[in-house]
């Protein structure tokens, strides 16, 4: 699978957000990281509703939204998730993981599954249909700027393996959390194919499209 790029935009400037998102038209984007948190899945609030709908009306990206919610289930419609999008749901967050995944599909969406660094893979075994990607948390979700869980690595590799035993080769790997180029070059190797890019690599001093082309050339 060739190798995408998902800005995480709670990173992003928002002096500068018609610029940056520009900037993200212009280098080809694949998708736009949104990462939701309700201050009880994770220890923090970030990006509402109205962010959302407000980005997608000036964007032509698909968004790939992180939802690190309790109860998603019932907070999907909130979202208004659209074909081409990333919906990704933790299965650490719901007792009804298949119900919401497919309430993923029927909006056209394409439904995620995204593991804390610490939730065995294992909990994948009964959705592993259901999905069209995982989402390997390699830091603990809520903040940025934060260092790499180094058991994450050989985890995507495990799962990599995992996914094409099942006979599940088209199924995507994402990473999300301390996606330096140093690092995206061990994750690729172990397997992982869309890099949610944050403070890490693309939100950081300097040329955002010279920080875009550097991470393309480096990560393939
Ligand atoms: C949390 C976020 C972070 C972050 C990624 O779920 O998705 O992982 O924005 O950017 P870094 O880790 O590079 O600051
Ligand atoms: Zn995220």
């Amino acid at each position: 699978m060739k190798v995408k790029l998902s800005p995480s935009m709670m990173c992003a400037d928002l002096l500068r957000l018609r610029e940056t998102l520009h900037t993200f038209e212009e280098e080809q984007i694949e998708y736009l990281h949104m990462d939701i948190m309700d201050g009880q899945f994770v220890p923090n609030y970030m990006l509402g509703t109205d962010y959302v709908s407000r980005i997608r009306r000036i964007s032509d990206i698909p968004l790939d939204l992180h939802l690190m919610i309790e109860e998603p289930e019932k907070k999907l419609g909130w979202f208004s998730p659209e074909k081409e999008d990333l919906v990704s749901i933790h299965v650490e967050s719901t007792r009804h993981l298949q119900k919401v995944l497919d309430g993923i599909r029927q909006c056209g969406a394409r439904p995620v599954a995204a593991v804390n660094p610490g939730t065995p893979l294992c909990m994948l075994e009964e959705i592993i249909n259901e999905i069209d990607g995982v989402l390997v948390m390699t830091v603990n979700p809520g903040f940025s700027g934060q260092k790499l869980v180094p058991g994450t690595l050989d985890k995507i590799r495990r799962l990599r393996g995992y996914l094409d035993q099942k006979g599940r080769e088209e199924v995507f790997i994402e990473v999300d959390g301390n996606v330096s180029i140093e690092n995206a070059v061990r994750m690729r190797e172990a397997g992982a194919d869309i890099f949610v890019a944050g403070t890490s690599c693309l939100f950081t001093d300097g040329d955002l499209a010279e920080h875009i082309r550097t991470f393309r050339r480096e990560v393939r």
